[in-house]
């Protein structure tokens, strides 16, 4: 049990921190001091490494996003993938390009064309074989690619961990809040739900991110240090970050609201069953849970206790996009946002996806707007992929009485996203009683009302529901 608890969504282009000071304070955001990027409670999550310096020492925050990436300058704006990448060490019958290349025959041929002796080339062969074992470490096991990115993660998380903790306890010394003692709250991270049985929290990602958040100092939640992003997200949506404590008992009732779950709750006899279904795309996870209540006529006091949650999370986000638009543009305008900053990035996204006007640099003109073939075929195939995707998760679903849908994540920002992901979630009939979504005006299809989310709730739902009382057993 924690009576206060700090929640960590790491988030592949953004971080968010929410904290709930007492076991009955409404949980909140935390705010950062990083500039010039959104949301102030959307800490970016991209590292940089300057290899030129004297000392290797990864920058995050104003620096990390302001640098260019080339000369010795490496920038990172995807790397929580590595971390949940599972690695698998290549088998050595499988030997690596570069030596199947020196043992071509072909290689033979060019070695006499060049006039390089038999004898140099066998050398060369052995140099390259010899540096595979020894990097290959004992054995001569080869590390495949995604194992040496899975390892640079490994050793990157603490880095974001302790600069991520600075960054934090400073926001805290900013809050209403006097004799509290924040570096002692215990935390909890959120991960996405991937497979791994029927257990996200188990994966070896996870696992990876736990351990790097106690070398950088921070204590972890006692009971659950971890929790998936999707049922976090439902949470902190349903809920609002609202905690209500009466007698030292959870408020389950008063927590979730005055929505539709809660007339089913006072009223079971004429609702049944209840399902709240959420949507979070992701920079590079969209995240899926179908939280539902079947109250069978009964009267319920402890929600808890019969919610039943069905989770999954898929690896398609809005970097997908970024690559598809990078390969479909012009050249230059290509080789332009390769080397972009995650600044520029930022407003590209806005410009190019989000507001579909498109963003003009004098040194490119215009990348997007409403004649840019490319960003709009690219966006058309990532959002076909991502209707399938819906579609798969809501056709699965059995019928339910009252349902509703909630759109989270940067990429529901997207109107072209959010509009198609609406539609397909009718998908076989399924009915919504309410669709709840950021900017959203009308519907798509047969829902009868909306509730426009704002970007607290549409971006910070899963930090603030992994930090809430529904979590702590020990209040029920
Ligand atoms: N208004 C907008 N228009 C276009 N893109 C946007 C907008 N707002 C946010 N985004 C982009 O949406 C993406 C997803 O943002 P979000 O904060 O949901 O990602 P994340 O939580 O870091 O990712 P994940 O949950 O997959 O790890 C980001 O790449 C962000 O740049
Ligand atoms: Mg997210």
């Amino acid at each position: 049990m924690a009576d206060r608890v700090f929640c960590i969504d790491f988030g592949s282009a953004f971080t968010k921190v929410a904290l709930r000071r007492d076991p009955g304070a409404d949980t909140e955001l935390l705010t950062s001091r990083v500039e010039g990027i959104g949301a102030e409670f959307c800490i970016p999550t991209v590292a940089a490494l300057d290899r030129t310096a004297a000392r290797l020492v990864p920058e995050f925050g104003t620096k990390a996003v302001n640098r260019t990436p080339g000369n010795g300058i490496e920038v990172y704006q995807n790397w929580k993938k590595w971390v949940f990448a599972v690695p698998e060490a290549t088998s050595q019958s499988q030997a690596p390009p570069l030596e199947l290349f020196l043992q071509a025959e072909e290689t033979n041929h060019l070695a006499s064309k060049f006039g390089v002796s038999g004898g140099q080339l066998t050398q060369l062969r052995q140099l390259v074989a010899t540096a595979r074992i020894l990097t290959g470490g004992p054995g001569g096991r080869v590390v495949s690619p995604e194992a040496q990115q899975h390892t640079f993660a490994a050793t990157l998380a603490p880095h974001f961990f302790r600069w991520l903790r600075e960054v934090v306890l400073d926001a805290c010394t900013r809050l209403k809040t006097t004799g509290l003692k924040f570096e002692d709250i215990p935390v909890r991270v959120t991960v996405p739900a991937f497979g791994h049985g029927k257990d996200p929290e188990g994966h070896p990602g996870s696992k990876l991110l736990t351990d790097a958040l106690a070398k950088a100092g921070w204590r972890l939640h006692p009971d659950r240090p971890a929790v998936s992003e999707p049922y976090s997200n439902a949470v902190g949506i349903l809920t609002k970050g609202s905690n209500v404590l009466q007698k030292s008992r959870v408020q389950l009732g008063a927590m979730f609201g005055k929505g539709p779950l809660i007339t089913v709750l006072k009223d079971s006899a004429h609702h049944p069953a209840y399902r709240a279904v959420v949507i979070d795309v992701g920079a590079f996870t969209t995240d899926f849970a179908a939280v539902s209540l079947d109250t069978d006529g009964k009267t319920i006091d402890d929600p808890d206790v019969a919610f039943a949650v069905r989770q999954h999370s898929v690896p398609l986000g809005v970097t997908d996009l970024d690559t598809r638009v990078v390969e479909a543009l012009p050249e230059a305008q290509g080789a332009w946002l390769r080397k972009a900053k995650s600044l520029d990035w930022e407003d590209f996204r806005r410009a190019a996806y989000g507001e579909g006007k498109g963003l003009r640099r004098a040194e490119i003109g215009v990348i997007g707007g409403p004649s840019d073939a490319a960003v709009r075929d690219s966006l058309a195939a990532f959002v076909a992929q991502l209707v399938a995707e819906v579609e798969k998760f809501c056709s699965a679903l059995d019928p339910v009485q009252v349902q509703e849908l909630i759109l989270t994540g940067g990429g529901s920002a997207v109107p072209a996203v959010r509009d198609a992901v609406q539609q397909a979630a009718q998908v076989g009939g399924q009915n919504y009683a309410k669709i709840h979504a950021l900017g959203i005006k009308k519907t798509v299809g047969s829902a009868t009302a909306v509730s426009k989310l704002d970007e607290q709730f549409t971006r910070g739902g899963s930090a603030l529901g992994g930090a809430s009382l529904y979590f702590e057993k020990e209040y029920y």
